[in-house]
């Protein structure tokens, strides 16, 4: 189940990758889950008109270093033209993959014609397809959603056009516009779109657990998955699917205290040398709160961090918290972090 992947002409070590997340898969978490497996990661969806018209912000998300490859680079518009014109620069900039978002459901993106709202005008979307297929030499994915709602479901319509006009690849994520990212994903869909598919269908939705992951291949067919939110907090997601699936092991599903503290570390001094010390700690909180969910006493821990602007601080605040939890730890897991805690 786990295997090489190729997608046009790029070859993936595996078939296991990141969703892309705005406000999420930034340059660090990006390396992070590429060290625990990820083989393919995306930046979140960037704006196609605001790399056409050079803003600032649109170029930071694209931001990568050599230990982030290979890079996909999401692109989210409604004019063919402006989404060609930023394909080239992304593919001139340096990218690995071009994707197409048709999947956002988020109304101000919506309005604009752009994401999920591609999905109900089939020509347009041919046309942006076709054209991006020629703007670029990289290889090209769509990521779509089921469809509108649940009397609009069109996915296998538009998933047969992207093939139709030069798509490499396709993401599904069988979750309506309407649900948006409410209920269950429809991983029925995913099988639907594979049967029928002629280039490799990778399914997005509801992978919580590597247990999910390998139940999403085995119930589709699905050629790769894509784990989104199931990463928020857990880098640790990838060793368990890409273990899981290359012999059978279930690894524990937590990680030791001492792997924990020393990957927020790692994280957290990525974040501080690409934003700076003051945006680095104010932003990284939100990471901060995944990764201590459902830890005891998480949530004191939390209301107290986020009044630190500093990060040794910080570094310190969370050595001693995770100390403080260590009496609690099990034998097990002692043994599984291969260091010894004193209690
Ligand atoms: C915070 C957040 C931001 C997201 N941003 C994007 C995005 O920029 N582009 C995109 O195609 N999907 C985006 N998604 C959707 C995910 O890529 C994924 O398809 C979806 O969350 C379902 O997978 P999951 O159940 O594993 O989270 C986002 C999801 C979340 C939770």
């Amino acid at each position: 189940m786990l295997t090489e992947i190729n997608i046009g002409n790029l070859s993936l070590r595996n078939n296991i990758f990141l969703a892309p997340m705005a406000g999420v898969t930034d340059l660090p978490f990006r390396v992070l889950t590429r060290n625990f497996g990820s083989s393919l990661c995306f930046t979140e969806m960037v704006s196609a008109n605001g790399l056409v018209r050079r803003t600032y912000k649109s170029y930071e998300y694209l931001k990568s270093s050599p230990d982030d490859r290979p890079l996909g680079v999401q692109i989210f518009g409604s004019d063919p033209d402006i989404l060609c014109e930023a394909a080239g620069i992304v593919t001139e900039m340096g990218a690995d993959l071009v994707d197409i978002n048709a999947g956002c459901p988020v109304k101000k993106v919506l309005k604009t014609g752009a994401g999920a709202a591609l999905m109900r005008n089939p020509t347009k979307f041919a046309a942006i397809v076709k054209n991006v297929r020629k703007a670029t030499h990289l290889p090209l994915t769509v990521k779509i959603r089921s469809g509108w709602g649940h009397d609009e479901l069109n996915a296998i319509e538009i998933a047969g056009i992207a093939e139709g006009c030069g798509a490499d690849a396709l993401i599904l994520h069988p979750r309506t516009v309407k649900q948006g990212f409410s209920g269950v994903a429809d991983w029925n869909l995913i099988e639907m779109v594979k049967e029928r598919a002629g280039i490799p269908i990778i399914g997005s939705g509801d992978i919580r657990r590597p247990e999910d992951a390998l139940a999403m291949m085995e119930e589709t067919g699905c050629d790769g998955v894509m784990v989104g939110r199931g990463a928020l907090g857990n880098p640790w997601i990838f060793r368990g699917i890409t273990t899981l699936l290359s012999d059978g092991t279930v690894s524990p599903s937590t990680p030791s205290l001492v792997e924990r503290e020393s990957v927020i570390r790692l994280h957290l001094e990525a974040y501080i040398s690409l934003y700076g010390e003051k945006m680095g700690v104010k932003s990284f909180r939100k990471h901060l709160l995944w990764y201590t969910k459902g830890l005891k006493e998480g949530s004191k821990f939390r209301k107290a961090a986020v009044a630190v602007n500093e990060v040794g601080e910080l570094h310190e605040m969370l050595h001693k918290y995770l100390q403080s939890l260590a009496g609690g730890i099990s034998h097990a897991e002692r043994l599984y972090s291969g260091v010894t805690i004193p209690i």
